[in-house]
């Protein structure tokens, strides 16, 4: 389940969280990010981000490109370069324990086996030179001790179940050898490779092409749910959530400004920036006209204004929204920040 800043209609964050838990059934969450920020030599990068993802659950994190998305993932993973960025406020539970509070090697653990993520761009996150055989194996070795020739085995297995044909060949190439699409493969493989209970997708069919990029998806909603991983999906592609996700947190300028069910917040939404990207999907657009983008662009952090930080782009906005930052609303079935909401 998922909740913007947690602030309940009654002024109480724990009320519309427990609230909206409620909604996505009994299961503990694998992830909750707690009122996240995020800083870069003082100026905000995230500000008070909550989101959990449950397991079996996919969770779609969208925004325009700048809105934050990538940094709080990485901090998810303790991947953030502090410094220059330093975790101003909140924190991250995996399984209930604070990631802040774990040794340096317990994080490695979690990050090599309990967690997956994978990135935008194959090319830049696996190793030229070595074979792909070598690099799925590698975790698997280090975090599960097993021998160069199972772990080539468990590698052959795991290439076969994210639909590489001819898996035992495969291993003996090199990443330069792969189309795209099977790189994309690969780095699933990797993040897959000792079973993590959580899987951070950050952008990872962006480099692909569309029937591919359709291709990944499907797979990674099975790996859902076959395996019951918990899923956090990182896309600006709006369609791509409305189709595979159950929850969405959209964020904007660093913070999450609508938060709920696909339904209720992609269906019906009422922030008016989740309104705008809404418009912009294609199959909300007849066929054969251009699709409409927002105008503008996002505020960069440090010149982010006061009040709402869409306003300046909003056709609604209205003078309150530029002076003072809107509340939280809840309905229930989501929750949202607005002074004029759609
Ligand atoms: N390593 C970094 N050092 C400095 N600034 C960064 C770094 N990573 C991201 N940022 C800044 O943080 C903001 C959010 O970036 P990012 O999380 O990449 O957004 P998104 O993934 O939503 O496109 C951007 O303004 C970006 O320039
Ligand atoms: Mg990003």
């Amino acid at each position: 389940m998922v909740l913007g800043t947690p602030r309940g209609a009654d002024g109480s964050p724990e009320h519309a969280l427990e609230h909206a838990s409620a909604r996505a059934g009994a299961r503990a969450p694998i992830l909750s990010v707690e009122s996240l920020s995020l800083s870069l030599r003082g100026t905000p990068l995230v500000e008070d981000v909550s989101f959990t993802v449950a397991p079996g659950e996919m969770l779609g994190l969208v925004g325009e490109s700048g809105c934050g998305k990538s940094v709080t993932a990485l901090s998810v993973m303790g991947l953030l370069p502090t410094p220059p960025i330093a975790v101003s406020g909140g924190r991250v539970l995996f399984e209930g324990r604070d990631l802040a509070r774990l040794p340096q090697s317990e994080m490695r653990r979690l990050r090599g086996r309990e967690i997956g993520m994978i990135f935008q761009e194959p090319m830049t996150s696996l190793n030229p030179v070595f074979t792909v055989g070598s690099q799925i194996a590698e975790p698997i070795r280090i975090h599960e001790g097993l021998s160069e020739k199972a772990a080539l085995a468990r590698a052959a297995d795991l290439l076969d179940r994210v639909g590489l044909p001819n898996p035992k060949a495969q291993l003996a190439r090199y990443p330069h050898q792969l189309s795209g699409g099977q790189r994309q493969r690969v780095m699933i493989a990797i993040a897959l490779a000792c079973s993590p209970k959580l899987l951070i997708a950050d952008e990872p069919t962006t480099a692909l092409d569309v029937t591919v990029q359709a291709q990944i998806l499907a797979l990674v909603d099975g790996l859902r749910r076959d395996m019951g991983l918990a899923c956090l999906l990182i896309t600006h592609d709006l369609g791509v959530v409305a189709e595979i996700c159950d929850r969405v947190c959209v964020m904007y300028a660093g913070r999450i400004v609508e938060a709920g069910t696909i339904e209720a917040a992609l269906g019906a939404p009422r922030h008016r920036y989740t309104r705008a990207l809404v418009d912009t999907i294609p199959s909300s657009n007849p066929p054969g006209r251009p699709l409409p983008s927002i105008p503008g662009n996002v505020p960069p952090p440090g010149a982010r204004p006061a009040g709402c930080a869409f306003a300046e782009r909003c056709g609604a906005a209205l003078d309150r929204c530029r002076s003072e930052p809107p509340p939280w609303e809840s309905d229930g079935a989501r929750a949202f920040a607005c002074w004029n909401p759609a």
